[in-house]
């Protein structure tokens, strides 16, 4: 019998149907996955009940000796995961990871490089409505118009030019590998601190499939939620000489009381991580990616950048008029496929309007879809954008998602819950 169920029957009847919208529909949101039972189980327990300011062993609350197990092991699995020196687990989001590190290394108006917004990069690296952008001096580089790739070439002379305190590197829309040593060569010109966002890239980098920004940054944060199929949160990892600071700029600098059932379902996910399944769930999310970006091209897409090496791609629809990516996300729920919308190098649009959708394949392949489901996926996904304005033929597409969805169960016991 359900507590939940009994005290709160609309919050139960809530996650209910959100339980069957995740299993009913193709999750292509990039940045999403689904966690196991085991992470869900740790995320839902008892843990959440502790107090447990500071750090293990050296706490400002009593009763601490259990979560501090969790933490240590936190700490100890990511740092063998990544092989960092140093890491924090208690930030409570990848937002949070970079404020600490922008407030360990920073001084208010400090000059800072990060990649555009609308490049791919992220709110957190400078955009001028979010805290980095008000309390920092930001410049952003850009991809280049030609190739859709980063330019570092041309980042080292903007580099030179800005003569920043700090580079970010690291994106939320960004299908290529980052070549890191060359930004680390961008940041030793001119003395600059360098800080790389794997939110989005941690699984692949933890399973040895994107090359690794330990051995070249200062500073490297990350969400545990997207390819890294933790709960969510956020993690920094650094170089032993900024540990102290670090430390003592999440908590008490930024943060109160850490989330310990996050951080012991963070540990989890870790162990995970370790696996062998895991390696080949992430090598299989770059191949779904690769099929499913080569099957959209070949229907005639622009796919920014020319393809993915990664788990995400975005369509462009920069040259196709009257097609925007506010529309296609629109047709495409309609068609049981959820995307979102998201600007493209150059866009003319505003960012709630945009000329793209980004794509990834993190939580369908966790499902167990491979590339026969990625080529009938680009065509559900052609189709979609073809009958945008058909909305017969859009519940049409909805009904064969359904049947190709059942035929991946997700949650099972969960549904049956309800
Ligand atoms: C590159 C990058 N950094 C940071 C974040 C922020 O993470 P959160 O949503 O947990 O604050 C995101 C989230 O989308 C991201 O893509």
């Amino acid at each position: 019998m359900s507590y939940l169920k009994q005290v709160d029957p609309e919050i139960f009847k809530a996650i209910i149907e959100e339980t069957d919208r995740q299993s009913n529909g193709l999750e292509l949101i990039a940045s999403e996955n689904f966690v196991s039972e085991a992470v869900l189980e740790a995320a839902g327990g008892i843990m959440t009940n502790k107090y447990a300011e500071g750090y293990p062993g050296k706490r400002y609350y009593g009763g601490c000796e259990f979560v501090d197990v969790a933490e240590d092991l936190a700490r100890e699995r990511v740092k063998q995961l990544f092989g960092c020196e140093h890491a924090n687990v208690q930030p409570h989001s990848g937002s949070q990871a970079n404020m600490a590190v922008y407030f360990t290394a920073l001084k208010l108006g400090d000059k800072v490089m990060g990649l555009d917004l609308s490049h791919g990069g992220h709110l957190t690296h400078g955009h001028p409505i979010n805290f980095s952008g008000i309390l920092y001096d930001f410049t952003g580089y850009q991809v280049d118009r030609e190739s859709e790739t980063i330019d570092y070439d041309k980042l080292i002379a903007k580099a030179k030019e800005v003569k920043p305190k700090m580079i970010v590197a690291g994106a939320s829309a960004y299908p290529r590998f980052w070549d890191f040593e060359k930004i680390r060569r961008a940041c030793d010109e001119v003395g600059a601190i360098m800080m790389v966002d794997i939110a989005h890239i941690a699984g692949l980098i933890a399973a040895g499939l994107h090359p690794s920004p330990i051995p070249y940054a200062d500073f490297v944060t990350s969400t545990t939620h997207k390819t890294l199929r933790g709960p969510r949160g956020g993690i920094v990892m650094c170089k032993e000489q900024y540990a102290v600071d670090l430390d003592r700029t999440v908590m008490p600098g930024i943060q109160g009381g850490p989330l310990m059932h996050v951080i012991a379902a963070k540990a989890v996910a870790f162990k995970e991580a370790m696996t062998d399944e895991f390696k080949q769930y992430q090598g299989r999310v770059i191949e779904n990616a690769k099929v499913l970006a080569e099957t959209l091209k070949e229907k005639g897409y622009h796919l920014v950048a020319g393809g993915t090496d990664t788990h995400l791609m975005l369509i462009s629809f920069i040259d196709v008029p009257k097609v925007t990516g506010k529309k296609v996300e629109k047709a495409l729920e309609k068609a049981g496929i959820t995307v979102n919308k998201n600007t493209v190098p150059f866009d003319p649009e505003k960012p709630f309007v945009t000329s793209g959708i980004r794509i990834g394949t993190p939580a369908i392949t966790t499902r167990g879809m491979g590339v026969e489901e990625m080529k009938q996926i680009a065509d559900f996904i052609d189709r979609g954008i073809q009958n945008r304005r058909n909305d017969e033929a859009l519940a049409e597409i909805a009904k064969e998602v359904t049947t190709l969805c059942d035929k991946f169960p997700l949650y099972r016991e969960r549904r049956q819950e309800g």
